[in-house]
């Protein structure tokens, strides 16, 4: 296989990151799409020792479904449109399973539990849009394009809130004054409580590409776009992300807890899922019955808020201060007890609370995509009865568990599906220390 080539292929299986995986010559060929039992035509557009990647340039044997989505073809967000949701749901948990066994190396796993998305479409209460003002005043929203940072203009979008959706159409029926192209990121976000209640329910925070300052005239040409978003019924706020500051809101209701927000924070994008995540987390704390827990990497608290009970106490550490501040100004509404929230590099929290000597019965993670890396040993050396793991990332994931597994037995694995359509998962791990 030389870079040019065209090569028909039979697609073997799916990949951790949407591409679909055919072996030609013996080598593994990526292709930008496609789906198991599928014959293509494939064009080489990398060729090295033993790996090529292609992109498809014709299906000559289908064997897939029909996408809802009218930008299936270019758009990078959503690879799975047109697989059935059964089929989803097997190759994610063949994802966490190979992981486990090929990076993590184990042999013997307890069963691997998969808990199913409650929506299929229409999940995501929180988007990131790239946009641009263009010269005519017209508004573009969309997505990357598969496999570059080039942008695919969309005006509707098969996995965001109907409410969310909205405002895409809002978007790209702008008419705004003419003015030199202007790039920018938009975050929006719909509010469950407010949505609830019919009333103004959408954040939207925007970034401008260009690094935002008083002096950078390019950014300011944004303020109409603010300005125009600000008219939208459904907008309780929008603003740039320098403006945010202490905004904070009421996000929704779980519980008897009233959780709250502030734009721009990291959230989970898919409220109902996030439902069942806290709960697999609370059924697991009450199974425990820890006295002292620690939450690492604990945003605005959304999975350790749920836990204060008289008797326990909860510190959770998180590096934006922002979350932190409205983790603290959740605790305060719902006078929890027990409940600390600390703003601090995790990194820096473990060497300090090492040095005190601080113990905890239980510890929860939920890490960036790239995972703990070098924290895992420190994690290790607070020796905690247990530990609960959020995971985004099976193979980065995979790669933690292998340490932890020197101290720690697994005890459950979980897949949740957050991002249907997706090749993305959420997985859960509870560990139990071996001695
Ligand atoms: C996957 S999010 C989880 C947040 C929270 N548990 C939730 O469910 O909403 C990961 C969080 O880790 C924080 N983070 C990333 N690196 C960090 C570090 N080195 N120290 C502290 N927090 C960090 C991010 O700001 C983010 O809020």
């Amino acid at each position: 296989m030389k870079i040019d080539d065209k090569v028909k292929v039979k697609i073997k299986s799916l990949t951790y990151g949407g591409q679909a995986l055919a072996i030609v010559d013996g080598k593994v060929l990526f292709v930008d799409e496609g789906f198991p039992d599928e014959e293509l035509e494939v064009q080489i557009t990398r060729a090295k020792g033993n790996f090529a990647q292609g992109v498809c340039t014709q299906v000559l044997v289908a064997n897939r479904g029909k996408s809802p989505c009218a930008y299936s073809n270019e758009c990078g967000g959503c690879s799975w449109l047109e697989l059935h949701y059964a089929n989803q749901l097997r190759w994610k948990e063949s994802f966490i399973h190979d992981a486990l066994s090929r990076i993590g190396g184990f042999k013997e796993l307890p069963s691997l539990t998969m808990q199913a998305a409650k929506e299929q479409f229409f999940y995501r209460n929180r988007i990131q849009l790239r946009g641009q003002i263009l010269t005519t005043g017209k508004v573009q929203v969309g997505y990357f394009k598969k496999g570059t940072r080039e942008q695919v203009a969309v005006n509707t979008c098969q996995i965001a809130d109907p409410a969310l959706n909205k405002i895409i159409e809002y978007l790209a029926s702008m008419e705004l004054a003419k003015i030199k192209p202007q790039k920018f990121r938009l975050e929006l976000q719909v509010l469950p409580a407010a949505q609830e209640q019919d009333n103004p329910c959408i954040l939207a925070v925007l970034y401008p590409i260009e690094k935002w300052s008083p002096e950078n005239r390019e950014a300011k040409a944004l303020g109409p776009l603010i300005a125009k978003l600000r008219q939208h019924p459904s907008m309780l706020w929008a603003g740039f992300a320098y403006e945010v500051k202490e905004q904070i809101f009421s996000f929704e209701r779980w519980q008897g807890i009233e959780y709250l927000t502030i734009p721009g924070i990291f959230q989970q994008v898919n409220v109902a899922g996030n439902h069942i995540l806290r709960q697999w987390i609370k059924d697991r704390v009450e199974k425990l019955a820890p006295t002292r827990v620690l939450d690492l990497f604990c945003g605005s608290g959304n999975l350790s808020l749920g836990l204060a009970t008289a008797g326990r106490s909860v510190l959770g550490v998180e590096a934006s201060g922002a979350a932190i501040y409205c983790a603290r100004k959740t605790v305060e509404k719902n006078k929890l007890v027990g409940m600390n929230y600390r703003c601090l590099d995790v990194a820096k929290f473990l060497t300090a609370s090492l040095a005190r000597k601080e113990t905890y019965d239980l510890i929860i993670l939920d890490p960036p995509r790239a995972g703990l890396k070098d924290l895992v040993e420190k994690i290790m050396e607070l020796d905690a009865k247990a530990i609960l793991i959020a995971a985004c990332d099976p193979m980065t994931l995979a790669r933690d568990l292998k340490i932890l597994a020197t101290k720690y037995r697994i005890e459950e694995v979980t897949g949740f599906d957050f991002f249907p359509n997706t090749y993305h998962i959420e997985t859960g791990v509870m560990l139990t220390n071996r001695s």
